[in-house]
């Protein structure tokens, strides 16, 4: 089989954990050999990164700061996790992927898009997701799914105000604008179990060599 790299993006509360693990599961029982990852996290660093990134409220970094951070971390994952696995035939799939500096540090924080873009290529060479699952909500309706969402670490971006998920949300649409042959947008107000029909049709299409799904 061919390795595929598949990446889920939105804004936080869209439901990407949701399907993800939804979609880890199918596959696994479909007998395909899949690893599940996060950016950030995944890695050994990662995972340190993900702590000073989104759990440590007590840490304010500068908007640059952050961004290489982010970078640093998509870089040890794609290194790491996503060429070897890749290479040895497996599916990897991810809580977001590259877009999310475009999303979050640019039109978030407001960085400039063009020198995230540049940054972002220097972390990923040439190295680009298979497919990107863009699962797209209101930020109203993610905003009501955390505050109801129990068990999960703190993310520090979920708890910036409605305009900021707004402008993060327009950030993911502008990169499926911008690639629409890998940005697959998908409408995430529907329920878990319409929403994971539609992705596991997508991926069928997509990956010809799985008649095994
Ligand atoms: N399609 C859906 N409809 C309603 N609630 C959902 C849906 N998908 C996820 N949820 C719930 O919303 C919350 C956020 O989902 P989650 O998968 O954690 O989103 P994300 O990982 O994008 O932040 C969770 O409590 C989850 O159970
Ligand atoms: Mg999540």
């Amino acid at each position: 089989m061919t390795g595929k790299w598949i990446t889920f993006e939105g804004i936080g509360g869209s439901g990407k954990t949701t399907q993800l693990n939804l979609l880890y599961n199918y596959l696994k029982n479909h007998s395909i050999e899949v690893i599940l990852t996060k950016e950030p996290g995944g890695t050994v660093i990662g995972e340190k990164l993900r702590g000073i990134l989104v759990n440590d409220l007590d840490i304010h970094l500068e908007k640059l700061s952050e961004l290489f951070l982010f970078e640093a971390d998509r870089h040890e994952t794609i290194k790491k996790i996503v060429e070897p696995n890749v290479k040895a035939g497996k599916f990897v799939i991810s809580d977001r992927g590259i877009d999310g500096s475009i999303a979050y540090q640019g039109f978030g924080r407001g960085l400039d898009i063009e020198m995230i873009h540049y940054l972002t290529s220097l972390a990923t060479g040439t190295k680009k997701p298979d497919l990107t699952i863009l699962i797209d909500v209101d930020p109203e309706v993610a905003q009501q799914r955390i505050a109801s969402r129990s068990n999960v670490d703190i993310d520090k971006f979920d708890l910036e105000k409605l305009q900021f998920q707004a402008n993060v949300r327009k950030g993911f649409l502008y990169m499926a604008e911008q690639e629409p042959k890998r940005v697959l947008i998908l409408d995430g107000s529907v329920s878990s179990e319409e929403l994971h029909q539609k992705i596991v049709n997508v991926i069928k299409c997509f990956s010809e060599d799985l008649d095994i799904l």
